[in-house]
């Protein structure tokens, strides 16, 4: 029974992207909109891009031509009930639409991003019986279907894993427009030490990068990061720089001391006394979780190359707060 209606609801949405991609190699503006993002023909077909137009009904009344209930198509996602009157309208009008698809090739909902400068930049499908934001991620299938990968890379965004494709970097998945989730963490297992966090490099992306290293920590997993120039996404890099550089950044990833290191020196001035008190008291406020007392003195080393206070001082700061360094 619930297994029929998650059939029901994949269907509805595979036939809503056939739809959408058929939409989009009709409309000018948005396949003008591909272009001035540099996405080929090629990666558009290969993510399976769309197009939802201007109209209010247009996929509904497409979809109950197919001969979908409205209830079951709302259920999907892809239509919303109007307040206090009967009737439903289209959730993505004047989108590139990105689907969203599972492992199993399966279209579980979709992104949609506006192709001029309206608001939201970015809707998505809500989390639905087959969709949950916090539990998949964007481009999975596009891994599958490279076995021979090594490494993996998480981005921010549907445009950064498309663009580092079409540069010939198959290896990026986005999480969906929320925070990293331990759940999302556990697809990454399988790449070991191999797994790569290169999120926006603006405040928000060095603190969701932060988060995200937490994260894969918790799951066992040592990621590291690749810094872009301030400002920068993977999307705009690439473009920017192409493939050789995006690959340079490799060889200067940045592990979770490393990181760490980086994120704090950006939040204080370590030529300020008092400042330098405060960067150190935090940076070595993390160490005493860390289990392994060889790990714990690599990190200690760091910090204190870092700041010039000696190792020792460190260590009794830190040993006021834990049993572990002795
Ligand atoms: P960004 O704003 O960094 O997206 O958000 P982007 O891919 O760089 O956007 P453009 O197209 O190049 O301008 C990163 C991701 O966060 C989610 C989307 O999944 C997006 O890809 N997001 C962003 C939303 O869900 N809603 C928004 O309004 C913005
Ligand atoms: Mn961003
Ligand atoms: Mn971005
Ligand atoms: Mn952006
Ligand atoms: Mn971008």
């Amino acid at each position: 029974e619930l297994e029929d209606k998650k059939e029901k609801l994949y269907e509805i949405n595979k036939e809503a992207a056939r739809y959408f991609y058929k939409k989009l190699k009709t409309n000018n503006q948005a396949l003008f909109y591909l272009k001035k993002r540099s996405i080929d023909r090629r990666t558009a077909t290969i993510f399976g891009l769309g197009y939802s137009d201007w109209s209010w009904d247009s996929l509904y009344n497409y979809l109950i031509k197919k001969g979908y209930n409205e209830v079951d198509i709302e259920k999907a996602g892809l239509i919303i009930g109007k307040k206090g009157k009967d009737g439903y309208y289209d959730r993505f009008r004047n989108r590139i639409m990105f689907p969203i698809i599972d492992i199993r090739g399966r279209v579980i909902g979709f992104g949609g991003r506006v192709i001029d400068s309206s608001n939201p930049k970015y809707l998505n499908s809500p989390d639905t019986l087959i969709f949950s934001k916090g539990h998949n991620l964007f481009g999975l299938n596009i891994l599958k279907k490279y076995s021979n990968i090594k490494k993996i890379i998480l981005v921010e965004g549907y445009m950064d894993v498309i663009s580092l494709y079409s540069q010939g970097i198959n290896y990026a998945v986005a999480s969906l427009g929320t925070a990293f989730t331990q759940n999302q963490a556990k697809y990454f297992k399988r790449y070991e030490d191999k797994v790569y966090i290169c999120y926006d490099s603006d405040l928000a992306g060095l603190k969701a990068t932060d988060k995200a290293l937490e994260i894969f920590k918790k799951e066992g997993i040592n990621a590291k990061v690749l810094i872009l120039p301030s400002g920068k996404d993977p999307d705009d890099f690439i473009k920017e720089k192409g493939k050789k550089e995006f690959e340079e950044l490799f060889k200067d990833s940045l592990n979770y001391i490393d990181f760490k290191i980086y994120f704090y020196k950006r939040q204080y001035n370590l030529n300020d006394p008092d400042e330098k008190i405060k960067f150190t008291k935090n940076i070595s406020n993390f160490i005493k979780n860390v289990k392994s007392p060889i790990e714990a003195d690599v990190y200690l080393d760091k910090i204190s190359k870092e700041t010039n206070i000696s190792k020792e001082a460190i260590k009794k700061e830190i040993i006021g707060k834990s049993r572990i360094i002795d």
